[in-house]
């Protein structure tokens, strides 16, 4: 199986789900480890429980240097031999070194239909454009935010009396189903 790992900064739903695909006997992918920037994420605690290593690399530290954490990272992953990094709700913007180093085996999900709302609050933004479909996005991460090239999507209705958080949740549910689908495709087309 092709060794993956999530990187997160949060509640790691996502994450979870990415796990529990990679656990079936036929998945192409495992993940194999968990990287947080924040010590204490309410996700570390869903991958130790799943069985999977947790790991915390604190930003905080590297005051302004980013890059430096992300070498701290990029460390972690290279002991373990990983292949592919997914980020599900990882909140920090990635330098160019950390985008270049993992070319074409980095992949996000955003929760949008890109290229419609890149950046944060697209649940309320998507309201505010009295849209009729929300959506999210799996993409291969490249140096502009939210733009490398799209591996899948999943939609779902704008319903009348929606909130921000009533679709995130909407949305969020059609994440969980389309990100270990996406990544699955992904890892099977890739090179050796
Ligand atoms: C997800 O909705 C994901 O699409 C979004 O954060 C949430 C993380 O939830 N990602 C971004 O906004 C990236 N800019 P989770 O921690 O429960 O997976």
């Amino acid at each position: 199986k092709v060794r993956v790992a999530v990187l997160i900064s949060g509640t790691g739903s996502n994450m979870v789900s990415l796990v529990a695909a990679g656990q079936a006997a036929d998945a192409p992918y495992e993940v194999v480890a968990v990287v947080s920037n924040i010590a204490g994420a309410a996700g570390l605690a869903k991958a130790q429980a799943a069985g999977v290593e947790a790991l915390t690399v604190e930003h905080r530290p590297f005051g302004k240097d980013r890059e430096a954490h992300e070498r701290a990272i990029d460390a972690l992953l290279a002991e373990r031999g990983v292949q592919v990094v997914a980020l599900a709700g990882y909140m920090r913007l990635l330098t160019p070194w950390l985008v270049g180093r993992w070319a074409g085996r980095m992949v996000n999900i955003h929760p949008s239909l890109l290229p419609l709302y890149p950046g944060l609050n697209t649940h309320a933004r998507a309201l505010e454009a009295g849209d009729a479909e929300a959506g999210c996005t799996v993409h291969l991460v490249t140096e502009g935010v939210d733009e490398g090239p799209v591996l899948g999507q999943a939609r779902v209705p704008v319903q009348a009396g929606d909130t921000p958080e009533i679709l995130a949740e909407r949305v969020k549910a059609a994440e969980h189903r389309l990100y270990p689908q996406a990544l699955a495709d992904f890892v099977r087309r890739l090179k050796p």
